[in-house]
C-alpha cells in the first residue's frame, strides 16, 4: 500500500511517500520510507524567536507545490502521463488536520484537495483521503525504531502493554498503550509543554530558537547538579505534568545575575533540563510499574535529545523493559509519521474530516 503523507501542522512543511504492509508474523506493519522530505522555516522564524503563524502559512503555501514536484517529477497542474502514474499508483492520501497552527494546518488541508481535484481533471479514481492526528503521528513513530524495522521484535505481544510519553514543543502526554489500536490517555502536561520549557528558558539566556537543540548543546559543559531547580508534581499520584513553574524559577534565578558567565549559563541548561527529565521519567515509569508495561516508547521534538534517550535507555535496561524511539530524523515533526498514523487509522476505520482543528488532542 502506498501511502502519500502531507504535514503543515507547525514550522516544518513536509512531503513523505512511504510503502506500507501489515506483517502476518508479528502482526506488526512495516513501512519503506520511499521519500521524506522536510523545508524547515527555522530560518525565518529565528528572527522574531518563535513561530509566526501568518509567515508560517505563507512559507508552507510557497513550499508545498516545490515539495511535491521534487516527490512526484512533476508540477501538480500537469496533464502528463507521468503525474498520472504517479497520482495512480497512491493508495492512501493523508494530511494532519490537527492539532497546530490553524491557518498553517489549512494550507497543507486545501493543498491535499487540490490534489483530489487533479485526480477529478484527470480522469483517474481517487485514493482513499484520511485525515490525520498530529499527536497520532508521534504516537505510532516508535514503529520506526530500528527493533522493528529490523525484525528484532518477533511478535506485538512482546510490545504491549506499553506507555509511550509524547514530549513536543505543544505536548507533554502520558499514554498507557493496551495494543497497537488501544490506548488511553494517562495524564498531560496542565501548563506548558516540556518543549515550549526549553524554548522559554532558552529565550531567556539568550540563545536561538528553537531552544531545544540549543539546551542540549550547552548543558553538555555544564553541571546539571549545580542549581537545585524545582520538579513540579514529580511525587503527586497522577500523571499530569507542570513545566511552567519551571520555567520561572530559572527566570527567578537569572534576576540574580546582572551579567552572566558561559559556565553559569552552562550549568543553569544541565540543570535546568534534568529537573524537566526527573519528571518527565520519575512519571513515566511510575506508570509502566503501576500497568505493568514490557516497553516504553519516547516521541516527539523532545526525544530528539541524546541526555533524554540515554537516560531512558539505561533504566529500560534496569527494568528490563524495551525501549523504543525513532531514528532522530522522525521526532521532530515529519510527514513520515502522518503517513504512519494514516495507515493505522486505516487499519481501525477511523478517519478525520478535512477540517483544521487547532487544539485537536489524543
Ligand atoms: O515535535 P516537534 O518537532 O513539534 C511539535 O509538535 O511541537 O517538537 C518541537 C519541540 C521544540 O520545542 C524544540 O525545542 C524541541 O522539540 N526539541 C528539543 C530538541 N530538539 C527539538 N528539546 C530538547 N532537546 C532537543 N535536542
Ligand atoms: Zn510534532
Amino acid at each position: 500500500m502506498k501511502i502519500l503523507a502531507i504535514e503543515t501542522s507547525c514550522d516544518e512543511t513536509s512531503l513523505a511517500l512511504i510503502k506500507s504492509k501489515q506483517d502476518k508474523k508479528s502482526n506488526l506493519p512495516k513501512f519503506k520510507i520511499l521519500k521524506n522530505l522536510i523545508s524547515s522555516q527555522i530560518k525565518i522564524h529565528q528572527a522574531f524567536g518563535g513561530v509566526v503563524p501568518n509567515l508560517a502559512k505563507r512559507e508552507h503555501l510557497k513550499n508545498l507545490p516545490i515539495l511535491f514536484k521534487k516527490l512526484s517529477k512533476e508540477n501538480l497542474n500537469s496533464k502528463s502521463t507521468k503525474l498520472k502514474n504517479f497520482l495512480k499508483s497512491i493508495n492512501i492520501l493523508t494530511v494532519t488536520i490537527g492539532p497546530g497552527l490553524e491557518p498553517a494546518l489549512w494550507t497543507g488541508i486545501n493543498f491535499t484537495k487540490e490534489i483530489i481535484n487533479q485526480y477529478k481533471t484527470l480522469k483517474i479514481p481517487k485514493p482513499k483521503i484520511i485525515g490525520s492526528n498530529h499527536l497520532l503521528g508521534h504516537l505510532y513513530s516508535f514503529l520506526l525504531d530500528p527493533k522493528i524495522t529490523k525484525n528484532k521484535i518477533k511478535s506485538e505481544k512482546e510490545i504491549f502493554p506499553a506507555i509511550a510519553l509524547i514530549v513536543s514543543g505543544g505536548h507533554t502526554i502520558l499514554i498507557l498503550m493496551e495494543s497497537l489500536f488501544k490506548y488511553k490517555k494517562l495524564g498531560e502536561t496542565r501548563d506548558d509543554a516540556c518543549g515550549e520549557s526549553f524554548d522559554k528558558v532558552a529565550r531567556m539566556l539568550n540563545l536561538p530558537y528553537p531552544g531545544g537543540p540549543q539546551i542540549e548543546k550547552i548543558a553538555q559543559f555544564g553541571n546539571n547538579k549545580a542549581i537545585q531547580f524545582p520538579r513540579p508534581m514529580i511525587n503527586e499520584k497522577n500523571y499530569d505534568f507542570s513545566f511552567s513553574g519551571l520555567k520561572t524559577s530559572v527566570f527567578y534565578f537569572l534576576r540574580n545575575y546582572k551579567t552572566i558567565d558561559s559556565q553559569t549559563k552552562n550549568d543553569i541548561a544541565a540543570s535546568f533540563q534534568q529537573a524537566a527529565f526527573d519528571v518527565l521519567i520519575k512519571k513515566t515509569f511510575r506508570a509502566a510499574n503501576e500497568f505493568g508495561a514490557k516497553s516504553i516508547m519516547l516521541s516527539g521534538g523532545v526525544s530528539a535529545n541524546k541526555t533524554l534517550r540515554n537516560q531512558f535507555s539505561r533504566l529500560c535496561r534496569n527494568e528490563k523493559k524495551l525501549f523504543f524511539v525513532p531514528p532522530f530524523v522522525y521526532n521532530t515533526d515529519n510527514a513520515v509519521m502522518i503517513a504512519i498514523s494514516a495507515f493505522i487509522l486505516n487499519q481501525k476505520n477511523k478517519n478525520y474530516r478535512l477540517i483544521a482543528r487547532g487544539d485537536l488532542n489524543i
